[in-house]
């Protein structure tokens, strides 16, 4: 899945890769991007953006295998209603 980021004309958002449990630890993931990649790269996009959870650690290797660079670090902040 890929969106484009209306407030960066040149960049597409990448999210949601997923492999069938089954089939996973096999490269899938990372062949699937790559070509994703070079798809979007020869429709004329310059760069691919996406984010990850710090603790899903094959899409981090993927992503890091394919060559993407952390930019930003982001918390996730909760609210608690039920505490005081
Ligand atoms: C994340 C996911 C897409 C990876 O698919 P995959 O086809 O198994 O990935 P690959 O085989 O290409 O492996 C990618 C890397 O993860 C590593 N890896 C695989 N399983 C791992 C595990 N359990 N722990 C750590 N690293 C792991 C592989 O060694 C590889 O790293 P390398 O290139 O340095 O060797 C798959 O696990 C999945 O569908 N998960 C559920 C959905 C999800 O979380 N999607 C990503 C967020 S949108």
């Amino acid at each position: 899945m890929a969106f484009q980021r209306l407030d960066l004309a040149s960049r597409v958002v990448t999210f949601f890769t997923g492999v069938i449990s089954t089939e996973r630890g096999r490269g899938v993931a990372t062949a699937l991007k790559a070509e994703h990649a070079r798809r979007l790269r020869d429709e004329g996009w310059r760069e691919l953006s996406t984010w990850n959870m710090e603790e899903n650690l094959p899409i981090l290797a993927a992503n890091a295998r394919l060559g993407f660079q952390p930019i930003l670090r982001v918390q996730s902040l909760l609210l608690d209603f039920d505490e005081p």
